[in-house]
């Protein structure tokens, strides 16, 4: 594995950008990405290869969270450096090409899953260790590269768009999604969000989705949230707060 950025390379945190009362599209986004890659490595690290039912579980884990990662790029590429190039012509030119390098490294990923799924049980020990360590890499590259897009690409947006226009962008995004990948983020969003977060979120949510999909998203992140969680967000959104059951009030 290659393409991970030294830390000399990551800008210094500066606070008005993470305080600024700007409209922030990465933060939530990125929080359940950090969730799913930090949970999903350390499964790895932690998996008995001779176990065949958690092997396939943790492999389809993987799986799941490398497709997450390519529509990931695919979405910042067709709608958030489009937006920063059409107003900075090569704004968005570093983390362009890190996504170029991040779809190569999961496909090297996949690979040594297939790999793992396929090999003798004499060699799985070595292959499971081989991709923990080589996802550990892609992991530590990708937590740097979205500390850049939170700080210098949503400086940029920031300097050329109105909160109101990066808003409607966002919905774009997020209508663009398919059903099955809102759930997935959503099981790995909420819980990684503070409840300020997942108030409004949820809030928005249930406001603005047919009654059919809202169950649903809540069916998704409900049994990874405790319950001192979901009593505090249940309250603040209006639901009922028995387990599996929501009711609009
Ligand atoms: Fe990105």
């Amino acid at each position: 594995m290659t393409n991970v950025a030294t830390t000399a390379t990551i800008p210094p945190v500066r606070p008005a950008a993470h305080t600024a009362p700007r409209f922030d599209m990465y933060v939530s986004i990125h929080k359940a990405l950090r969730h799913f890659m930090t949970d999903t490595l350390h499964r790895v690290g932690r998996l008995d290869v001779e176990d065949a039912a958690e092997t396939g579980q943790v492999l389809g884990q993987l799986d799941s969270l490398l497709t997450l990662c390519i529509d990931h790029v695919h979405n910042e590429n067709r709608f958030v450096h489009t937006a920063i190039e059409a107003r900075q012509p090569g704004g968005a030119g570093r983390t362009e090409q890190e996504h170029v390098e991040h779809l190569e490294s999961i496909e090297a990923l996949r690979a040594e899953g297939r790999a793992l799924a396929d090999a003798p049980a004499t060699e799985r020990p070595l292959l499971a260790l081989r991709l923990y360590r080589h996802l550990a890499l892609f992991v530590a590259e990708n937590l740097q590269h979205m500390h850049f897009e939170e700080t210098h690409n949503n400086a940029v947006l920031w300097a050329c768009y109105s909160d109101a226009e990066l808003f409607a962008l966002h919905q774009q995004i997020i209508a663009s999604l398919p059903l099955d990948e809102t759930l997935l983020v959503a099981r790995w969003m909420i819980p990684a969000s503070t409840p300020a977060e997942r108030a409004a979120m949820v809030g928005g949510m249930k406001a603005g989705a047919p009654a059919p999909v809202f169950q649903q998203v809540v069916d998704a992140f409900r049994p990874h949230l405790d319950e001192t969680a979901w009593d505090r967000l249940a309250r603040a959104v209006g639901v009922a707060q028995q387990p599996g059951l929501v009711d609009f009030r």
